[in-house]
């Protein structure tokens, strides 16, 4: 008989001796399937095969048939009996444990094999989320540092508008003067000097000049100055920029008193500093392993608050900013930042990390929002408090001394 073609021949479910087996799932033993009304001829006429004696056992797993055994003519003399039956059977049911454990083991496999598949989409999708809260992160740092070398650069043309305005001053054009009529007259300077009528008025005028001269000499001084500070500043912002568009891991060890005076940087124009005092009490000599970035913006957003509450005030008070770090056990590190500006009322207190939520008329609402979620994702939290309004205001950042992946 050709096993090949016997493999490609399909009996329906129900028919023939294997078929009804199935179905009912109960055994059947036919010493002569000539006598059976469930033996179907179709495999003897397309082998050629001539099937004399029959045992066929269904192979059930879980009271449900998963297949049957079939035997065909013991041999030439003999037909299948009872002991055959029984060991049969014996077989079936250990084939039925043999394939439900290859087919669950097949299974299992498949399940691995899609687990793996999701979990690799799901870091592609972390790793896209990072990518665009880091941009995100990145885009603020770049607008702050946009913001303030622009206005650097306004303070700076101030400072050479009041240069110009003194070198090209009057005094100066009649000083030069001067030194043309003292050459004019360096033959009889003695005379004209005291007994001409104009030349006796040069000293006075002389003595007049210089107080003003040195004026002028003062003021361009002091705008010189001015302006080495102010490209002094724009460079210390290009660095922070520079080192923070450099940082291409999530996490990195950051020493937080070197962030808090980068954000000083960002949010302080330099002719502002002297206005607002900043108090440093950085208890922190460790590097702590956080993403440096988010850290940054938050910082940033905080600063930039409380600079711009204090700078709202009409009052004369002293105006001050305290920063503080401080590392609270092995695994957190708390960050303050206080003011002693407007305050925050208690129905403001309650909305001040909600998206949009914003008092200023040029405000946007995003900074709290964003801060309290970058908070969230260095494992930490943002909270506020304030007295009232007229009381100040203070941010308190708890963030996780995580472990570099
Ligand atoms: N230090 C602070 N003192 C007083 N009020 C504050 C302080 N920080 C935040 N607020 C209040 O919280 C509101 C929300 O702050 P947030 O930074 O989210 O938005 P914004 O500063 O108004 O605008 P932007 O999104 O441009 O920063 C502010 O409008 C202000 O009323
Ligand atoms: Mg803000």
């Amino acid at each position: 008989m050709d096993i090949n073609q016997v493999k490609k021949v399909r009996i329906p479910f129900g028919e023939g001796i294997v078929g009804t087996v199935a179905i009912s799932k109960e055994p059947l033993l036919i010493t002569d399937v000539k006598e059976s009304e469930y033996f179907s001829p179709k495999m003897d006429q397309l082998t050629g095969f001539v099937t004399k004696s029959i045992i066929a056992v269904p192979i059930i797993y879980q009271n449900e048939p998963i297949g049957v055994i079939e035997l065909i003519n013991k041999d030439e003399s003999d037909s299948f009996g009872q002991q055959e039956l029984d060991i049969l059977r014996t077989i079936a049911d250990f084939s039925a444990i043999a394939i439900m454990n290859s087919h669950n083991y097949q299974q299992l496999c498949s399940e691995i094999e899609k687990r793996k598949q999701i979990e690799k989409e799901m870091v592609a999708q972390h790793e896209t989320m990072l990518d665009i809260s880091r941009r995100a992160g990145m885009a603020d740092v770049a607008t702050s540092m946009l913001h303030n070398v622009g206005n650097i650069l306004n303070s700076a043309n101030v400072s050479v508008d009041i240069m110009n305005d003194n070198i090209n001053n009057k005094n100066l054009d009649r000083l030069l003067n001067i030194q043309t009529i003292i050459e004019t007259h360096s033959n009889d300077i003695n005379s004209y000097l005291t007994d001409d009528e104009k030349g006796k008025l040069i000293p006075k005028y002389l003595a007049s000049l210089i107080p003003r001269v040195i004026e002028i000499h003062d003021i361009i001084k002091k705008e010189n100055g001015n302006l080495m500070r102010f490209l002094q500043h724009i460079r210390q912002i290009i660095a922070v920029e520079n080192e923070v568009a450099g940082t291409t891991e999530m996490k990195r060890k950051v020493f937080i008193p070197d962030l808090f005076d980068n954000a000083i940087v960002l949010c302080f124009p330099s002719n502002e500093k002297n206005t607002i005092e900043i108090v440093k009490n950085y208890n922190i000599e460790s590097l702590i392993n956080t993403d440096k970035v988010k850290l940054l913006q938050i910082l940033i957003n905080l600063i930039k608050n409380s600079r711009e509450s204090l700078l709202s005030l009409e009052d004369n008070r002293h105006k001050k900013i305290t920063l503080s770090c401080t590392v609270i056990d092995a695994e957190h590190v708390e960050l303050t930042v206080m003011d002693n500006g407007r305050g925050i009322a208690p129905e403001v207190l309650k909305k001040m990390f909600t998206f949009g939520f914003t008092t200023k008329v040029n405000g946007h609402g995003y900074g709290m929002h964003n801060s309290y979620l970058a908070a969230k994702a260095l494992g930490g939290s943002l909270s506020v408090s304030s007295d009232g309004v007229g009381c100040g205001a203070k941010f308190t950042l708890t963030i996780m001394n995580q472990p570099v992946d």
